[in-house]
């Protein structure tokens, strides 16, 4: 029997984590779990800071939540625009002034669009691509200096890069077509790869979370359109939709020593509808 411990697997004690799109949704989720295991500084960004849904009633929420628990770990919130690659840099001069080191990248802030195929407007094809996949170029490249000075051999840093199962099937196409959205997934899948094997050696792992349905505000309408929660969840080999809990688990697992050695790898959230979706299944 080999001699090794498993104690501390899960505990993100002491590490520095950025959470793009950290403001609501999954990346609120990955935030507050990433805070629960015991992290130093969470910086959280999005556009808007003020409002029901911006940055600053997340960063309250998570300070309050460390402070109920006990919890040395306080979130900072920065608002920035990670489509644009001079607000990244700007982001990156900003979380300097506060940490030297970051060992958590979550890229997970995203766009989606869905309408009819032939008068698609141009614009939505770009801002999907300029968000989901430059900007995730753009974030992995800008942090790859204060990541490579904190991973280390035995501990790397971590890229985690919030893609989707639609960038391994084709989800939607027709009225409410999500074409180029599911092409943007698959890029960011297939920059996932590469960059885990860019970063690899300066002790950087990238890996991927491909969630299916969440409730959310991305989601939500095209929730309504295929039929509303229920009719989805009867659909899902799970009988539900994700729930907050399922992104901490994975996002806890890629990010701490229980991951380490995971790297180019995707994971799929989904319960399983991936690969239950066609009317085959109900016969
Ligand atoms: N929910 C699902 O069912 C589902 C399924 C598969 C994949 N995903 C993926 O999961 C990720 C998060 O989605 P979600 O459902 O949590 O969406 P959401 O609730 O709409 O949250 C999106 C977050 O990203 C921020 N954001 C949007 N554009 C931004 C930009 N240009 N720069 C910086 N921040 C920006 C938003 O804040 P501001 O608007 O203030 O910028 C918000 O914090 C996305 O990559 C999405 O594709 C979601």
């Amino acid at each position: 029997m080999s001699g090794f411990s498993i104690d501390g697997f899960f505990s993100l004690e002491g590490k520095v984590a950025l959470v793009t799109g950290g403001s609501r949704g999954l990346g609120l989720h990955a935030a507050t779990a990433i805070l629960l295991a015991g992290a130093k500084t969470i910086f959280i960004t999005a556009r808007k800071a003020d409002g029901e849904q911006g940055i600053d009633q997340a960063v309250d929420r998570l300070n309050k939540l460390a402070a109920g628990k006990g919890l040395k770990g306080r979130a900072i919130g920065i608002a920035a625009n990670v489509a644009q690659v001079e607000d990244i840099e700007r982001l990156v001069k900003e979380v300097k002034k506060h940490e030297s080191r970051l060992d958590i990248l979550i890229a997970n802030a995203g766009a989606t669009w869905g309408g009819p195929f032939e008068p698609t407007p141009d614009w939505s094809s770009q801002k999907v691509l300029d968000l989901n996949v430059r900007g995730v170029f753009n974030l992995a490249r800008l942090f790859t200096q204060m990541l490579s000075a904190s991973g280390t051999p035995q501990d790397p840093s971590r890229i985690i890069v919030v893609s989707s199962t639609a960038g391994t099937n084709v989800p939607h196409v027709g009225d409410h077509g999500t074409i180029m959205y599911s092409a943007s997934k698959a890029a960011a899948h297939h920059l996932a790869r590469n960059l885990a094997v860019e970063l690899g050696p300066r002790n950087i792992t990238t890996n991927t979370i491909a969630p299916g349905f969440f409730p959310s505000k991305l989601a939500n309408g095209l929730i309504e359109i295929l039929g509303g929660q229920d009719e989805l969840e009867r659909d899902n080999p799970r009988q539900r939709l994700g729930v907050p809990e399922d992104i901490a688990g994975v996002t806890l697992f890629l990010c701490s020593k229980a991951g380490n050695y995971v790297n180019g790898e995707y994971i799929s959230v989904d319960g399983g509808q991936r690969l239950a979706s066609g009317r085959q299944t109900k016969l």
